[in-house]
């Protein structure tokens, strides 16, 4: 199979599908990208290699991806036990920035880590006295798991994030007068805005995917940089939540563990096969990229990588 062709046919299967989308526009700065974008990068477990295609160096925001890194600090800090103590691992049914599912289900925790309200708990777990020490230690975190050491922050994204996070803080707020976490509200957020807010492009996604695929060991280096049990459950969060209350549909029908970003960003963990990232901006009404899922669809079709068959 000559995969370089591949991931080409890929793209031009999908090039037109960013016309039944459109890019985020509740954080402006996002509303500014070019919703023809599309990138994407294939990293071959078995024979180490790899492929790339399309917008596959153009930089843009990690958005709700940033909630896997994050998670797997937070794991690897933490353990398990007790992460899994401030954070439940069940679909939600409901949009990723939904209060409903904590209100009306009257939780004690958020539902999982992959919608904000556990995102936002679960920054609150990484170790450091303020949101400074904890974006450190994130951006460093994810500089490793990318295998990119010039990962930065988008400032103008950051601050557009800040500005408009309302519905966030709502939900912070809800979640402190629960004490749902410890720590200052806007501090956290800050954090999480922070995370949310890094820039990458799809060969970083393809690292951090193939990691995750390789069971924690660094393709790369084989150097083993997170636990096997912490790789091992964030994939299997990411088939039950990770395109939030699309995960069902796109489970049965494309079958790789995935999670979407509204910067237009997806990343699948196939194991021991293959990590893939994926960049289209425009987004469909869950707020998934349109493009980046119907090429995932293609790719994994024509290499038979779906983990259920
Ligand atoms: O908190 C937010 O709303 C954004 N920073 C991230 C949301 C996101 O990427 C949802 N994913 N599809």
């Amino acid at each position: 199979m000559n995969i370089q062709k591949l991931l080409n046919d890929t793209l031009d299967n999908s090039a037109d599908s960013y016309k039944s989308g459109h890019v985020a526009t509740y954080i402006p700065a996002l509303g500014k990208v070019d919703p023809t974008l599309l990138g994407i990068t294939y990293y071959d477990l078995k024979n180490n290699l790899v492929y790339s295609a399309g917008n596959d160096c153009t930089p843009f925001a990690i958005e709700s991806i940033s909630k896997v890194p994050v998670l797997l600090l937070a794991l690897e800090e933490n353990g398990l036990k007790n992460v899994f103590q401030h954070v439940d691992e069940e679909p939600t049914g409901f949009s990723f920035n939904s209060i409903l599912n904590m209100e009306i289900n009257k939780r004690h925790y958020p539902m999982n880590p992959f919608v904000n309200t556990g995102a936002i708990v679960v920054n609150s777990l990484i170790p450091g006295k303020d949101s400074a020490e904890r974006f450190d230690r994130i951006l460093n975190f994810m500089k490793e798991i990318c295998n990119d050491p010039d990962l930065t922050l988008n400032e103008e994204i950051y601050h557009s994030e800040s500005q408009t996070g309302n519905m966030n803080r709502s939900l912070a707020y809800y979640m402190k007068a629960n004490d749902m976490f410890k720590g200052d509200v806007e501090d956290i957020l800050d954090s999480y805005f922070k995370q949310c807010s890094v820039n990458v492009t799809t060969k970083d996604l393809a690292n951090l995917a193939a990691l995750l695929a390789n069971g924690g060991i660094a393709p790369w280096n084989n150097q083993r940089i997170l636990r096997e049990e912490n790789a091992t459950v964030v994939k299997s969060i990411m088939v039950t939540a990770g395109l939030y209350d699309q995960s069902g549909d796109f489970s049965s029908h494309v079958g790789v563990p995935s999670k979407s970003g509204v910067g237009g960003g997806l990343i699948s963990a196939i194991p021991q096969k293959a990590g893939i990232g994926v960049f289209g901006p425009a987004l469909d009404k869950e707020g998934n990229s349109v493009a980046g899922i119907k090429a995932l669809n293609f790719l994994v079709k024509k290499l038979n990588l779906n983990i259920f068959e």
